[in-house]
């Protein structure tokens, strides 16, 4: 009977899986003001999936625009397409495919594995047992709970001292869908625990300072990615006087919040929530790095996709006061994550960058105070974009520590 029971609820779980059999993700190139309005008229009157930009309101010309496209709109969208002339290319064809071809690792299933998307069972289970089996290097602490009630567990990775060290925060998995993020926090965190003692880098940094890592900012939208829909970037609130879910955690900060780049409407994948801080995930975060303020002296905050290493600001076009050095970091940063795998990146303030958009943590963070504030958007430039195969974590997280570690060293070296 139990075990009916069982199986019952998990053919149920099972159908509520959203498939997306015949789906495409389309890059249009809009080079003229007309293209981007019929793409942002197609939207208002289809349910698009924007991948990039993150929302129709962001779409401008001479920018590529990656759309993931339902089944049954593709006739409306090729008939646009063609009126308009827009040039555009298929990036993926078969996006089911894409999506059951991600666990290309051969990782054997449901076990914790570096090298696969874990899920946040696992990973919540991963960060107790490795803060218990190295006690002298890494604890742990829950720094509220979601919206959903999840414990929001925060690793501190130093070498324990009596007296508080200067500290760098790193967040992963703000945005639920883009899952190499989190994969990256617990490839750090490993790496930290392996490589201590060993490699003179690292421990120089964990003797020195410590850091604050959350290895999953959204867990409810994280769940809901594995549960039920793969490309759910939002939180997973209500929304009063609406029927749409969520809140776009990175327009959520206050920073400039709401004025550009983000929507009052809590339909949009961009919804800057009802006031500053509205989600509760945002809040514990924002509470955390106000507590410890005088500490943080950097402040990571993991995306994905499109290979850029981006800094303030993003709310406006004026520069940081600390311009020239941000940049600079960046570069070096780049370039040495460039020198493992060959892979390219970009980097620069957001909003010249890549658009404008308000209410992000790291504009957030730096007029806090914390100077070195980032934002890495990893792996790819949209071949896979959020579907990046499990076969590529291990090159994307090897060669992101050594812009992780680059940005670090500096950090020390100018405490
Ligand atoms: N793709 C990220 C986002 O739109 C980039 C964040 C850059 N920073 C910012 N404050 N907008 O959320
Ligand atoms: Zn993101």
């Amino acid at each position: 009977m139990k075990l009916l029971l069982f199986f019952g609820f998990v053919a149920v779980a099972l159908a509520e899986v959203i498939r997306f059999e015949g789906d495409k993700v389309f890059r249009l190139k809009p080079s003229l003001d007309a293209h981007v309005t019929l793409i942002k008229d197609l939207a208002k009157s289809i349910k698009l999936d924007f991948w990039s930009p993150d929302s129709e309101d962001l779409v401008t010309i001479d920018i590529n625009v990656d759309i993931h496209v339902p089944a049954r709109y593709l006739d409306m969208m090729y008939t646009t397409l063609e009126q308009g002339g827009i040039v555009y290319e298929i990036l993926i064809d078969d996006f089911q495919s894409a999506v059951d071809g991600q666990a290309d690792s051969g990782a054997s299933p449901r076990a914790h594995s570096y090298t696969k998307y874990n899920t946040w069972s696992e990973i919540e289970a991963w960060a107790n047992t490795i803060a218990s089996s190295n006690p002298s290097l890494v604890s742990s602490q829950v720094i509220g709970n979601t919206y959903e009630g999840r414990s929001m567990i925060l690793l501190k990775v130093g070498k324990s001292s009596t007296s508080p060290k200067p500290a760098i925060f790193m967040d992963c998995g703000i945005h639920a869908r883009e899952w190499i993020s989190p994969a990256f926090c617990q490839w750090f965190v490993n790496e930290a625990v392996t490589t201590y003692g060993s490699d003179s880098a690292m421990t120089t940094l964990l003797n020195s300072m410590d850091v604050y890592v959350l290895p999953v900012f959204n867990i409810d939208g994280y769940v809901y990615t594995h549960t039920s829909d793969r490309m759910w970037r939002k939180t997973r609130s209500r929304n009063s006087g609406s029927s749409c879910i969520g809140t776009d955690p990175n327009r959520n900060f206050d920073a400039g919040w709401c004025t550009i780049g983000a929507s009052s409407n809590p339909c949009s994948e961009t919804f800057c929530g009802s006031t500053p801080e509205s989600e509760i995930e945002s809040k514990n975060v924002a509470n955390f790095i106000r507590d410890n303020k005088s500490t943080i002296k950097a402040y990571l905050t993991v995306h994905s996709y499109s290979q850029l290493l981006l800094f303030p600001y993003s709310y406006t076009y004026d520069l940081a006061a600390h311009h020239s050095e941000l940049l600079q970091v960046a570069e070096g940063a780049t370039a040495a994550l460039t020198s493992l795998h060959g892979t390219r990146y970009t980097s620069g303030p957001g909003a010249a960058t890549i658009y404008p958009a308000a209410g992000g943590s790291d504009d957030w963070a730096y007029d806090l105070g914390i100077k070195y504030s980032y934002t890495f958007e990893l792996r790819d430039t949209g071949y896979y974009g959020f579907l990046l195969p499990e076969s590529q974590i291990q090159p994307t997280c090897e060669e992101t520590m050594l812009a992780v570690n680059y940005i670090a060293a500096h950090v020390l070296k100018n405490l």
